[in-house]
């Protein structure tokens, strides 16, 4: 995701870029995924009702969910494992090169904010406490390409109701941990606002459809992929979906996010994603699958109209 503050070095008109397939081809140094399990679980649940004390570690890879089984082609993993965003690391796709030094567990999260149970604990224990499923998703970045990913996981719904935000709590904020010793795109570069931080509104935030994932491709989340939890919101675009979350805040206000704090006109707070509207620098109408370089047409909501249209009002084109 390129901004006009920064360009990162990769970017290159749409136009230019080489196909997907002679990118991946000209790669025989992917590693395999690290596949640590979940085994730490770091900070105690602190008395919050309903953690089982003998709460055993997940089995990988846990059951897919039926109704989230479209049965469409999975994106190539090493695909999709070798090209990511996380401008923590780095600016560039090759972030796996760069998450070495990165450590996630202990990996505490605190839940804070207007809620009546707020509490602190570790990403471990919460998907052990919830329980996780896979499921298929989309998956489409505000630069025009996406991908199908099976990702592991537990509704954010969960997590909220445990927490029981309070009537004034209307929107969630989320916040990236900042280890800059570990995540060398902090220093490097110092003009973005961190740590990464997003938002959705409290109904989005408890859409069935709101995932908070801790694996993809039936293993814990590679670092690269924002371990050890991550957001997955697949009707917006992908800079929505904040990895490596450690805390989740519930406010009365729409808070601001990392990319409108840098350039509001071109990362709304809503971010859906909507083949009618264009970004300035990417045309959204269709998009590029990752591994096979196929262009396709994009979907209003990424093809999820059915699941998520009602929370929205949307006149052809633009956003109501
Ligand atoms: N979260 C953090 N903390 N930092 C980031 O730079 N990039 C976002 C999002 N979440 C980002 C982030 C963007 S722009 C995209 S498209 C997705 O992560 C990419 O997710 P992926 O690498 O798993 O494909």
């Amino acid at each position: 995701m390129a901004n006009l503050i920064l360009r990162p070095d990769w970017f290159i008109p749409e136009r230019l870029a080489s196909s997907e397939n002679a990118f991946v081809h000209r790669r025989q140094f992917l590693r395999q995924l690290a596949t640590a399990g979940l085994g730490v679980a770091g900070l105690a649940a602190g008395g919050i009702e309903g953690f089982a004390a003998d709460a055993k570690p997940s089995a990988w890879p846990a059951k897919r969910n039926a109704e989230f089984d479209p049965g469409w082609q999975l994106t190539n993993e090493r695909v999709a494992s070798t090209y990511n965003n996380f401008y923590e690391f780095t600016l560039s796709k090759d972030v796996h090169k760069y998450v070495d030094k990165f450590t996630t567990t202990p990996w505490p999260i605190e839940i804070t904010g207007l809620c009546e149970k707020p509490f602190t604990i570790d990403a471990a224990e919460l998907a052990e406490k919830f329980g996780v499923e896979e499921r298929v998703y989309r998956f489409r970045c505000v630069e025009a390409w996406a991908m199908i990913v099976p990702w592991t996981g537990f509704p954010l719904s969960k997590l909220i109701e445990l927490a029981k935000p309070k009537a004034e709590a209307k929107f969630v904020r989320m916040l990236t941990a900042s280890k800059p010793d570990q995540m060398p795109g902090i220093k490097r570069y110092p003009h973005y606002p961190w740590p990464y931080h997003e938002g959705l509104r409290l109904d989005e935030a408890m859409n069935p459809l709101t995932l908070m994932a801790t694996g993809v491709y039936g293993k814990p989340l590679a670092k690269q992929f924002g371990a050890p939890i991550r957001l997955v919101v697949p009707w917006k675009y992908g800079y929505k979906s904040i990895k490596s979350i450690s805390r989740i805040e519930f406010v009365a206000a729409q808070p601001k996010t990392l990319w409108e704090e840098l350039q509001p006109e071109e990362y709304p707070f809503e971010s859906n994603v909507d083949p009618g509207i264009p970004h300035p620098r990417w045309s959204q109408a269709t998009e590029r699958m990752i591994d096979t370089g196929d262009r396709d047409r994009t979907q209003l909501y990424n093809g999820y109209a059915k699941q998520v249209a009602s929370l929205y009002t949307r006149t052809a084109g633009k956003k109501g």
